[in-house]
């Protein structure tokens, strides 16, 4: 059946994602195909707002769309296509340039960030992020928009250039909703009072496509208690039992709950549960992953762009005559 609310969402072309990404969006990602009408993109536009080799880039891009189809995202019931292949994207971020006040963008967190943690490439681009992401929403008239609280911003941002474009140009744009993943945080293996991100080093994160064997090496280094903690689960021993959680593992989780509250739990168990159900859980991930080829994934991103185009192309035109464009 055909959905008629339609979601948006995009991801950046950064390598092989995480268990983190896994557990706080993509699966998410997954479920939600089915309710909404999903449209996915590999944004590898925002990707060259911070300095990319060209070879990493077309990786990355080819790697990010296999692990959505290994994950499952279902191209017959979704969309799933490369930013840079629907030139929409950019002619709309345009017309919304020319609407979106510059003391608003210099409100954005996460520019200011990444403008400290590169300084030598604060770029226009990294600066008009956002004014590109309310376009990949707007295209499509997404009323849904499923982000992690660090896009929120981005996504109020978006609202409000909604409202100005259709204040100035007349009704045209629906505010989008952003859906909130129910707040599923991975953190840190090595710090675990920092979300899991790649940007702490190897040791730090679970990859999708990491090896049964490095799971568990991973997962046996953990940190689990850092000095003493008043009568309080340490946020080491509480991010494996979160992912034993977040992993589904209910009987296992409870019957090791229970040790620990008789102070009984021996740690390495509880490593062991945990790196037993992330490799249950990567196994047809990379089962999946391993029987695609990257020319599969192309093909199936060009169908997934000409699917895209046809609803951004009909917008754009209706968006263009409005402005006045003749
Ligand atoms: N900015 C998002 C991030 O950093 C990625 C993104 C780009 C996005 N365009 C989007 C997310 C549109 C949701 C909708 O994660």
């Amino acid at each position: 059946m055909k959905q008629t609310k339609t979601l948006f969402s995009g991801i950046k072309p950064t390598g092989i994602p995480h268990l983190g990404n896994y557990l706080g969006a993509l699966k998410n990602w997954v479920e939600l195909q089915t309710s909404y009408q999903g449209i996915y993109s590999v944004v590898d536009y925002h990707a060259i707002t911070i300095a990319i080799e060209p070879k990493i880039l077309k990786q990355n891009t080819i790697i990010t769309a296999k692990i959505l189809l290994a994950l499952g995202i279902n191209p017959d019931i979704a969309t799933l296509f490369v930013q840079s292949q629907v030139p929409e994207h950019t002619e709309l971020a345009w017309i919304f340039n020319c609407l979106v006040p510059v003391a608003e963008m210099e409100r954005m967190t996460q520019y200011k960030d990444k403008a400290k943690t590169h300084k030598q490439n604060v770029n226009m681009g990294l600066f008009d992020y956002p004014a590109l992401m309310a376009a990949d929403i707007l295209l499509y008239q997404a009323q849904a928009v499923p982000v992690g609280e660090d896009q929120l911003q981005h996504l109020e941002l978006t609202r409000l250039i909604a409202r100005k474009f259709n204040q100035r140009y007349g009704q045209f744009f629906i505010e989008p909703q952003a859906l909130i993943t129910p707040a599923k945080k991975i953190m840190s293996l090595q710090n675990p009072d920092k979300k899991m991100s790649k940007e702490l080093g190897e040791a730090n994160y679970i990859s999708l496509l990491d090896e049964p064997n490095i799971v568990i090496k991973k997962v046996a280094r953990a940190v689990t208690d850092m000095g003493p903690q008043e009568n309080k689960m340490s946020p080491g021993v509480k991010n494996l039992f979160d992912l034993l959680d977040y992993l589904e593992q209910k009987e296992t989780y409870q019957n090791l709950q229970k040790e620990y509250k008789q102070g009984k739990l021996k740690y390495s168990d509880l490593k062991t549960a945990v790196s037993d159900a992330i490799n249950q859980t990567l196994k047809p991930i990379q089962n999946n992953y391993n029987n695609i080829s990257d020319q599969a994934v192309k093909t199936i991103l060009k169908i997934g762009a000409e699917k895209a185009r046809e609803i951004a192309s009909k917008n754009l035109i209706e968006i263009k005559k409005l402005v006045g464009f003749i």
